[in-house]
């Protein structure tokens, strides 16, 4: 078995800089908010894996079910000899389109990309034991800021699955695109998942579970503050807010103080007095529309090539490449 090649791109006090940056950026907004990748330490990756088996949790079957039906034909359109996973995780999924480039003999290289490095580096190696001819690379990066190192790779389709573009702010959105399309030369592709607007029902279900694996989720951001910050945060006494915003057409995810609250944020010198019932927002889960995907692909020079859904219209999955 061949070992994956692991390049850690991210500084030794990155972690620490960047996260006192956004926090203390973050908790002086109204309303207060945490940018969403400090959800992932390792307990939180485990915890995401938890909500992806939940039967309320519908992305991640939906898009599975859309990679088990078209990876052939992906594998076939884009050529590539190189995939690029940004967000990978434990690259679940990605292994039907793996098999498919494999099958076709195509791969030579799979670079995943992800902030959470322990669940990065299990990945690699289950990869690497089961791709014995594709070179794994992993890189341990922020898809915000390290897009640049992928100019580097030629013929190569960069897939970015399970909805996580929704994470994004739109602005930060755009400017993701925008690097990602200059990162990328007119015989790359881009494989993008989306997850689209429905019954707003079904949306909160799936972020509101009973057994409450999100709501644990969501409050392990506070925990990551707790342990890196030296922070006080009591996760317990906050309650788990999730609804749908039918205007900015996201879930918006946040925690609200039950009780007035004196926090300390001595790693980020900072102390703030939450009023009962102020709420942070932890997280926001845009979802889109088919046109609005083809639109902002568009705006940054992508054209979409194809683009699937489910059966059931939930979820799709659009390749796009450059004009
Ligand atoms: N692609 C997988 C995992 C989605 S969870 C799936 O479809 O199921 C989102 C993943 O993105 C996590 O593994 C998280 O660590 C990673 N992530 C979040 N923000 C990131 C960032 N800015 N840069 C790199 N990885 C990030
Ligand atoms: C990773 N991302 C696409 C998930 C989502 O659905 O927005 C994160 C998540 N948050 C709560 N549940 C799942």
């Amino acid at each position: 078995m061949s070992s994956p090649q692991v390049e850690v791109l991210l500084e030794p006090d990155w972690a620490a800089a960047a996260l006192v940056a956004d926090v203390r950026r973050g908790l002086a907004q109204q309303p207060r908010r945490l940018p969403p990748k400090w959800l992932y330490d390792t307990a939180g990756s485990d915890l995401f894996d938890r909500i992806t088996r939940l039967p309320s949790y519908y992305p991640t079957e939906a898009e599975r079910s859309v990679l088990v039906e078209r990876a052939g034909e992906i594998a076939a359109a884009s050529g590539a000899t190189t995939v690029v996973e940004l967000g990978s995780g434990t690259s679940d999924k990605t292994r039907q389109l793996l098999d498919a480039f494999a099958e076709a003999g195509a791969l030579e290289r799979f670079v995943p990309v992800d902030v959470s490095e322990t669940t990065l580096r299990d990945a690699a190696d289950m990869l690497s034991a089961r791709y014995p001819d594709t070179e794994v690379e992993a890189i341990v990066g922020d898809f915000t800021l390290h897009l640049g190192h992928l100019a580097r790779y030629d013929r190569k389709l960069v897939v970015f699955l399970g909805g996580t573009i929704g994470n994004l702010y739109v602005e930060e959105r755009a400017a993701f695109l925008g690097a990602l399309s200059d990162s990328m030369s007119p015989s790359d592709g881009l494989l993008l998942g989306t997850d689209l607007v429905k019954d707003a029902d079904r949306l909160i279900a799936a972020y509101d579970d009973p057994e409450g694996v999100t709501e644990e989720f969501v409050k392990n951001g506070l925990r990551v503050l707790n342990r890196e910050l030296g922070a006080d945060f009591e996760p317990e006494a906050f309650g788990y807010v999730p609804f749908w915003d039918s205007r900015q057409k996201r879930m918006d995810l946040r925690l609200r103080a039950e009780v007035p609250q004196h926090v300390r944020v001595p790693g980020a010198d900072l102390e703030i007095d939450l009023a009962a019932g102020e709420e942070i927002r932890m997280e926001i889960s845009t979802k889109f529309t088919r046109e609005r995907i083809a639109d902002e692909l568009a705006a940054v020079g992508l054209t979409v090539a194809d683009q699937w859904t489910d059966p059931a219209g939930d979820f799709a999955v659009t390749l796009a490449t450059k004009v």
